[in-house]
This record gives C-alpha cells, sequence and structure tokens, in this order.
C-alpha cells in the first residue's frame, strides 16, 4: 500500500522510533527518515527497524541522520521531538522549551518539505501544534495534533476491562485538550451499537472518565516515563488516513476559527482526515454538561497559550 510515499519523524526517541517500527510492518508508505539531535542512536535504530522489515515483506527503506535535507520531499512530518520535565522544572519552563524546539524544527521543515503535512505530538501537545502553526504560517488543515485518538483508545480499554466484554467493539469519543480537563464523551460512546449508558451506571461511567484523563499519568507512575506503544499506533492511524485518503474521522488536535464557540485555540475535535490533512471539521451538538467540560479545556490551554503571547512569542506572525 502506498509505495511512493515519504514519512519524516523529527526525534528517533521512544514515540519517534514506535512510529518508525510500526509504518514499516504495516508497509504504510515507501520510505522513513527519522531525525534526531542523537544521531549515533537513531541510525542504530534505524538500522535495527529495517532489519525486521525482510521477514515481513516490507519494502520501506528506513533511514536516520541529524541532517534536515534528509527528510527532503517528505509527504507528512511528524514532530515528537521534546525535552521530559526534569526536576525543578516548571510546566512554563518545559512549554517555553518545547516551543523553542518546534520553531526550530519547522524551520527546517519549510526548507526542506514546504509541502508537507504536520502531525505533532510533542507536549503540551495542544499548545506545541499552536506553535508549529503559527510559526510556520501554515493553514489550519496541515498541521494536526496526535492526541484525541490515543485518549479515546484508552477510553475503548477502560470500558472493555469493566465489561469485561466487547473487546475490540469498543467505540469512544474523547475530545478536549491533551491534558487532566480532557472531556471523556460517554454519549458518544458505544459497543458494537449499544450506547453505553445503557450498559454501565453513572457511577461506573465517571470512574471510566477519571482513568481516561488519568490514563497517560498512570503509565508515567508504573515506567518513570511515557507511554509509545498506544501513541505510536493513534500516529500511525492519522498517517494512513492522510496518506490514504480515507476520509476517516478521528478526534485531533486543530485550531479553532469559530467552531464550537472559539477562535485562535487549538483543541482536540473531531476531524475528518484526508490528502489534505483536515479536510472537515465536524461540530457535535454538545449538552450543557459537555460545554462546561470543553470550556473548561479551552481555558487551561488559552493559559498555556498566554504564557508564549506574553513573551511576543509569535511576533510578526500572523
Ligand atoms: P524521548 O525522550 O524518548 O524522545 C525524544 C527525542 O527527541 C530524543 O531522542 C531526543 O534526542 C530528541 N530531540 C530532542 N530535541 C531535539 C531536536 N531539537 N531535534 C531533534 N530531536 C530532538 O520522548 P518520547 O517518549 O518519544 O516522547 C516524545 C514527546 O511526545 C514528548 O514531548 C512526550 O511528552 C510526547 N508525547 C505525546 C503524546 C500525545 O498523546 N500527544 C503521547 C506520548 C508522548
Ligand atoms: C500520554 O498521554 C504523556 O502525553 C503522554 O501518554
Amino acid at each position: 500500500m502506498l509505495q511512493g510515499k515519504k514519512v519524516a519523524i523529527i526525534g528517533a526517541g521512544n514515540v519517534g522510533a514506535t512510529i518508525c517500527y510500526w509504518l514499516a510492518m504495516r508497509k504504510s508508505c515507501r520510505e522513513i527518515v527519522m531525525i534526531d539531535l542523537v544521531e549515533g542512536v537513531a541510525i542504530g535504530k534505524a538500522l535495527d527497524i529495517s532489519q525486521a522489515t525482510s521477514p515481513e515483506g516490507s519494502h520501506t527503506l528506513i533511514s536516520a541522520s541529524s541532517d534536515y535535507k534528509n527528510i527532503l520531499n517528505s509527504d507528512i512530518v511528524v514532530i515528537t521531538a521534546g525535552s521530559p520535565r526534569k526536576p525543578g522544572m516548571s510546566r512554563d519552563d518545559l512549554l517555553l522549551i518545547n516551543a523553542n524546539i518546534t520553531r526550530s524544527i519547522v524551520e527546517q521543515i519549510q526548507i526542506y518539505a514546504p509541502k508537507a503535512i504536520l502531525i505533532t505530538v510533542s507536549n503540551p501537545l495542544d499548545a506545541i501544534t499552536y506553535v508549529a502553526l503559527k510559526c510556520g504560517n501554515y493553514p489550519r488543515n496541515r498541521v494536526i495534533g496526535m492526541a484525541g485518538i490515543l485518549d479515546s483508545s484508552r477510553m475503548e480499554t477502560f470500558i472493555s476491562d469493566k465489561l469485561g466484554f466487547g473487546y475490540g467493539q469498543v467505540t469512544a469519543s474523547v475530545m478536549g485538550g491533551h491534558g487532566d480537563d480532557m472531556v471523556p464523551l460517554p454519549r458518544y460512546s458505544s459497543v458494537n451499537g449499544v450506547a453505553l449508558t445503557d450498559l454501565m451506571t453513572p457511577l461506573e461511567i465517571e470512574d471510566i472518565i477519571e482513568k481516561t484523563r488519568h490514563g497517560g499519568a498512570q503509565i508515567v507512575g508504573y515506567m518513570g516515563t511515557s507511554a509509545y506503544y498506544a501513541p505510536a499506533n493513534s500516529t500511525v492511524k492519522m498517517i494512513e488516513a492522510i496518506l490514504s485518503d480515507s476520509r476517516a474521522i478521528f478526534p485531533c488536535a486543530t485550531l479553532l476559527e469559530g467552531e464550537y464557540g472559539y477562535r485562535d485555540t487549538v483543541n482536540g475535535v473531531p476531524v475528518v482526515l484526508g490528502s489534505n490533512g483536515i479536510e472537515k471539521i465536524v461540530e457535535l451538538p454538545l449538552n450543557l454538561q459537555e460545554q462546561q467540560q470543553f470550556a473548561k479545556s479551552v481555558e487551561s490551554v488559552n493559559t498555556l497559550l498566554d504564557v508564549l503571547h506574553q513573551q511576543n512569542y509569535f511576533k510578526g506572525k500572523k
């Protein structure tokens, strides 16, 4: 499938390398290039992954470098580069560090892959997506944040674990920013068409919502670092939808320009993905409680964006 396509992944850490591995195993594109500051490790991972391709009959070419000229003419660039939060570092400190990393990466993408669609993964996800959009002066369809698919797949897993049935048949939907204020939507969740609200009590649903909101932190608690298998899988879903122009609906982070009543901010909403990136934004008829939760989530993201605006971070940008 999709043999002619090239995907670049910036950051060959846990998430970046796992995306590379899964894309190659699924034969989703012809070429994958990983770019990382730590070139030797990235090259080693590229060799290791490419040596897994032959038994799978995959002809995906895999390479790694620290030189951005290797991303030349990529169809999609995924940004997973980032610094983890270190002791003594505030959330705002981390925001500025990762915003600066993203800005420098976007400059390189504009030189070597100016037509690429960008998928952002680095945290804080919604703010970083905004940084990539604004620093690159991109139209909003071409910069898409990955989080909603991950948060929804976590919710799906918690639902089937709680029910003890319906594994692989659960469809859950999570809107909102990628943080504690995300908005899991039980009204839009079902098990093979059976509404979640007909299968669980309100208390059980509340428990699922809490677990979903803290699903990422739960894994950090066990591993001392953040998740990468499910994040990589979610990113690959987005890449495949774009490369195949599937027009599938997924919850993704996007720039809102009036949808849901918000403007000039990034948040997670259902979108249609196709060859142009975001083909359409879907506006769900939220009830009052869902609207209030979404408002809280937008406010949380805006608090981060305010930090950047106060520093004149986007001076000269539209
Ligand atoms: P990691 O630490 O394993 O990998 C990050 C990689 O980025 C490292 O290899 C590092 O050398 C590289 N890097 C740092 N600065 C760079 C630069 N300027 N240019 C090129 N490479 C650079 O981290 P991991 O686990 O892969 O996570 C990556 C990011 O994704 C983090 O910000 C994490 O919080 C975020 N994340 C987001 C998720 C989401 O749902 N949106 C889910 C999981 C992780
Ligand atoms: C996650 O949700 C930390 O964003 C990362 O796993």
